[in-house]
Formats: structure tokens, C-alpha cells, sequence
């Protein structure tokens, strides 16, 4: 194995073994139920891929069993043998309770429903926990079993599949909160999600990184690791996002935002102060190149950074498109390039087709100290992935 791949191989796995901090939850939590307080009233939630001996998920729930007016508790855990990174059981229930040999070629179903110890409380002591007949993995038919039974699925999910379990909780049709990255939003199965209004994000994470704790030794090799902003202990993750289709607060609340001429005229990005907004060459929309330019009376389509989906409010504008290739639809496309001379900033020449894979602006001279493209005597620069949006008609200007 080249130690690239090895490196790879160990990024994926250690993808998977990253364990949410308490506060991350109960933040997120907190804006469900601002929004609606019986948010999980008198419903089942179901914790899985989870391990009550790491995760705060369950410890967060049984914490707010009475409080949240829960019905049941439900998390279920990956067998130790199934995982791709192997580690140490901080303790373990079966050989606790039974002195029986831990069964590490199997997960655990972890349940709390009433007050099993009789003090007049439900929580965490009143969990009863056994092995489930398989390996815990979320595809399984136990797993999926108990997916049916619940009303609704919050988890940190193994980012390595992160697609397939989006899918695995949309084709039960549950209310859910997971966390996954950022990029998934232009994932050919998640974005039709985003645009149908069927799921949106959640951003409280601070600048937009996640920190979570790893029960493997945090590896400064990897590219997690960053000397501004490392803490003790834990992996920072960036471009973490909730994913949900609970109701919460901060996706109803409009931008404040410019008109165009004001824009033009007093904008803080020099992108935009006196320039104003281009057209893409192949798309029938104008360039915005920061969620706080959208002009509030445009009237066509404007194409906005992904990270406008962190403030995107639905009563204000309509998502119609995405413009990149694979999750975009070819069909809002005006034009096709064919092979172009990609030029970079050192002035060496390759020839390409990348222009096919996003949106585009046609310059009349070769940018500066810039990439860009030739097809003919004609020149153009390559926009990042664009959001397509539209003004809501009576929105708020
Ligand atoms: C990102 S961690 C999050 C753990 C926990 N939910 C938390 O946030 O504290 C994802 C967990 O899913 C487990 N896992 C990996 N593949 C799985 C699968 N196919 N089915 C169920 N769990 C899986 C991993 O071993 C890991 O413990």
C-alpha cells in the first residue's frame, strides 16, 4: 500500500469514529425546540450508529427523557469486530452485568422507556441494553426494523456513508437531525432533497468547523489537524453541517440584504463596489459571489456560494438549480464548450474539458495572476459550484 492510499485508507476510517460533543447537541436540539417545544413530544427517537459507551447522543436523550416528553429511547451500536478502526471498550455491559465474555462480533440495541429502578425518575440508570442478533450495521433488517418504529433519527452517521444513509432515512419517510459535510449538498442525491424544500442545514458550528472527540489518537499527520485552532483531544472537522427536516427558527428568518444600486454603490466586497454583477456564459443567471451581495430586487436568477444554504430562508427565495456538473441539471445549461486550453497562473498550457463542470464567465482579457481558458480567441474564467436561486415572489426586500 503507498502511503498515500494508507494515509487515505486512515482518514476514511477515522471519518467514521468521530464522537459529537454534548454541547454540540443540545445547541442543535435547543433549536428545534425553541421553534416547537413538543418537537419530540410523545415520539420514539431512534440514536443509531451510536454507542452509549462514547456518545453523548444517548446521554443526551435519557438526560431529557421527562423534558422532552419522549415516548422511547432507542440507540443501537456497531459490533467493536465490524469497525474499520479498532479500539478499546471503555467498559463493556455484557461483561459487567454477567461476566460473560464480551460478544465483539455483535452491536447492541440500548433501550429507555420507563423507570426501571424505581427511584420515580426515567433516565440514563434506567437504560436496558442486550446484543443484537447481527453486527448493529444500519442496513441490516433489525436495524431497519427499529428505523419503522421510530418517529424520528438523530446521529453523527459514518461520513464514509453518509449518501446511503440519507437514503435509508428518507425511504422511511422520519423526521431526522444528522450530521454530515458541507459537500454533500451538491451530491447528486442529496441536492433534488435541498431543492424540493424535503431537507435543509443547520450551521451553529462556529466558523463553520465541527470538534469532536476520537477514541483513536488524534494523528497531526492528518489534515484535520491545524495549528490555529487545535484543541486538546479532540479532531477538527471542517465544513460540518447538520442535515434535518425538523422546523427550527433560523431557516425562517429573511436576509437583510441591498438592493443592486445600493449594492453597486456601497458594497464592502471590491468584487462588487462599482463593477456590479456579470452574466455566466453558460447559464442564464448573474454572478453573486457572496451570500451578503444577493441584490433584493433581481428578478432573474442569481447564482450564490454554497454556504447561501446556511441562511437560506424559503420564505424569501426558491432554490431552482445547482450549477455543477453531476447534481445539476444539464438541461439549464445555455451552452457547451468543447476541449478548452486551460491556462494556469504559471502560463503553463494543458488542454481540458473542465469547463463543462460549473458555471462560467467570458472575460474580455486574460485575468492577471489567474487561471483561465481559451477556445478559439474567446477567454474565460471558471466559477466554483453556484447555487441557483430566485427571488420568492412578495418576499422581503
Ligand atoms: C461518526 S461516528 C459517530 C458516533 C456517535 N453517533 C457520535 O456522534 O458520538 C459513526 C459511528 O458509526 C459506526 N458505523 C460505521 N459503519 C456503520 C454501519 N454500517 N452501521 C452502523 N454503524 C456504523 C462507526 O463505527 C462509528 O462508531
Amino acid at each position: 500500500m503507498s502511503d498515500t492510499t494508507a494515509l487515505q485508507n486512515a482518514k476514511r476510517a477515522k471519518q467514521d469514529e468521530f464522537y459529537t460533543q454534548y454541547a454540540d447537541i443540545q445547541t442543535e436540539m435547543n433549536a428545534y425546540l425553541e421553534y416547537n417545544p413538543d418537537t419530540f413530544r410523545g415520539k420514539t427517537v431512534l440514536l443509531p450508529c451510536d454507542d452509549p459507551e462514547w456518545s453523548n447522543f444517548t446521554r443526551y436523550f435519557a438526560e431529557n427523557f421527562a423534558a422532552l416528553g419522549l415516548k422511547k429511547l432507542i440507540s443501537t451500536s456497531y459490533a467493536p469486530d465490524a469497525k474499520r478502526e479498532k479500539y478499546g471498550i471503555l467498559f463493556d455491559y455484557a461483561a459487567e452485568m454477567s461476566g460473560e465474555k464480551p460478544k465483539n462480533e455483535r452491536g447492541k440495541i440500548f433501550v429507555l422507556d420507563h423507570d426501571v429502578t424505581g427511584d420515580g425518575k426515567v433516565n440514563f440508570e434506567d437504560i436496558e441494553w442486550k446484543y443484537l442478533d447481527g453486527d448493529g450495521d444500519f442496513r441490516s433488517a433489525e436495524v431497519k426494523e427499529l428505523r419503522d418504529e421510530a418517529d424520528v433519527v438523530v446521529t453523527n452517521p459514518p461520513f464514509s456513508l453518509f449518501r446511503e444513509f440519507l437514503a435509508w432515512i428518507m425511504e422511511a419517510g422520519k423526521e431526522f437531525a444528522i450530521i454530515g459535510n458541507r459537500n454533500a449538498i451538491t451530491y447528486k442525491e442529496v441536492f433534488p432533497l435541498i431543492k424540493a424544500n424535503r431537507i435543509w442545514l443547520d450551521n451553529p458550528f462556529v466558523r463553520g468547523a465541527g470538534y469532536f472527540k476520537s477514541p483513536i489518537e488524534v494523528d497531526k499527520k492528518l489534515s484535520y489537524y491545524n495549528s490555529h485552532d487545535y484543541r486538546e483531544g479532540l479532531i477538527r472537522v471542517p465544513g460540518v453541517r447538520w442535515f434535518t427536516n425538523l422546523e427550527h427558527g433560523r431557516r425562517h428568518q429573511p436576509l437583510q440584504l441591498m438592493t443592486m444600486a445600493d449594492n453597486i454603490k456601497y458594497s464592502r466586497h471590491k468584487e462588487v463596489k462599482s463593477i456590479g454583477y456579470r452574466k455566466y456564459d453558460n447559464y442564464d443567471a448573474i454572478e453573486v459571489p457572496f451570500t451578503d451581495a444577493i441584490p433584493s430586487d433581481y428578478d432573474g436568477v442569481m447564482g450564490v456560494p454554497i454556504s447561501f444554504l446556511d441562511k437560506y430562508c424559503p420564505d424569501q427565495f426558491e432554490i431552482v438549480g445547482v450549477a455543477k456538473a453531476g447534481a445539476g441539471d444539464p438541461a439549464q445549461k445555455t451552452r457547451f464548450y468543447p476541449e478548452q486550453i486551460q491556462v494556469a497562473r504559471d502560463g503553463r498550457e494543458t488542454t481540458v474539458t473542465k469547463l463543462n463542470d460549473g458555471p462560467v464567465l467570458k472575460v474580455a482579457d486574460p485575468p492577471e495572476g489567474e487561471q483561465y481558458y481559451k477556445i478559439g480567441d474567446e477567454i474565460f474564467m471558471q466559477v466554483y459550484a453556484r447555487i441557483l436561486i430566485c427571488r420568492k415572489r412578495g418576499d422581503v426586500k
